[in-house]
């Protein structure tokens, strides 16, 4: 079995609206490795609804929660990371050391849009990319005005940045657009990283493979080996990644009316 990598999933009991106890952050665990996940980002929102949520305090609940998964035999590698909403105040909450990086690796920086809201990241890709550290936009196919703007997401991705997708709205997109959207930036090299984005056991639940096996569909079996798998492990273990920059399909008349 493939060991995926879940690069975005809520699992640290009491943090945010993700579980709310040890034991629905263990029995997420077990389902993600029903799933055939191996490596997963354990996170919380880095935001102002949970002022506590600072790195130290999610390396810690991360500590506390490994351990239970070696006690119970479930084969899942834990990386302390941070869900991080953009806001004015970015940079300067960065240089206090209270943003955790992907994987607490140094390399990478999770982030998502403040609610209602759509940034341009440029500048903040360019203030970090001298520090060797890339933007990670989580959920990325939640933002329209990202996912129909093709040339919008390759500055982006030109700029350092990597999209991470969540594998439900791979498995279930919301309608016909959103799916055939998903499939162009599929087969264009604009998904880098799938998530589950899972927040519980009774709602939310860390699925995985059924996104993973639509990818498989879309690109075949070795493009989605290296996102799931490859990239996934890599950017949670602070190793390099190369992404090649996407091309967006060019796409006829035709089948932009019944593709
Ligand atoms: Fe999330």
């Amino acid at each position: 079995m493939l060991p995926f990598a879940d690069t975005h999933v809520h699992l640290l009991p009491g943090r945010d609206d993700g579980p709310l106890t040890v034991d629905e952050a263990l029995a997420m665990c077990r389902l993600l490795v029903a799933e055939g996940v191996r490596h997963a980002a354990a996170l919380a929102h880095q935001n102002p609804s949970y002022p506590t949520n600072d790195a130290a305090a999610l390396r810690t609940a991360v500590a506390d929660l490994q351990p239970l998964l070696a006690a119970r035999q479930i084969p899942l590698q834990l990386y302390p990371s941070g869900e991080i909403m953009l806001g004015p105040d970015f940079i300067d909450q960065w240089k206090a050391g209270r943003w955790l990086t992907l994987g607490d690796a140094g390399h990478a920086l999770l982030v998502e849009m403040p609610h209602g809201q759509f940034l341009d990241l440029l500048p903040l890709a360019d203030y970090f990319r001298p520090l060797g550290i890339r933007l990670v936009v989580a959920h990325a196919e939640r933002y329209p005005e990202l996912l129909f703007d093709p040339g919008l997401a390759q500055r982006w991705i030109a700029a350092g940045c990597l999209l991470q997708v969540s594998t439900s709205a791979l498995a279930e997109p919301w309608d016909h657009t959103t799916e055939q959207a998903l499939k162009d930036w599929a087969v264009g090299g604009f998904i880098h990283l799938l998530g589950s984005d899972g927040h519980g056991i009774d709602r939310r639940r860390p699925l995985f493979r059924q996104g993973y096996q639509q990818l498989v569909r879309w690109v075949g079996r070795a493009a989605a080996e290296r996102i799931a798998v490859l990239w996934g492990g890599a950017i949670l273990q602070g190793l390099p990644i190369h992404v090649p920059l996407p091309r967006p399909p060019r796409r006829t008349w035709f089948h932009r009316l019944f593709g």
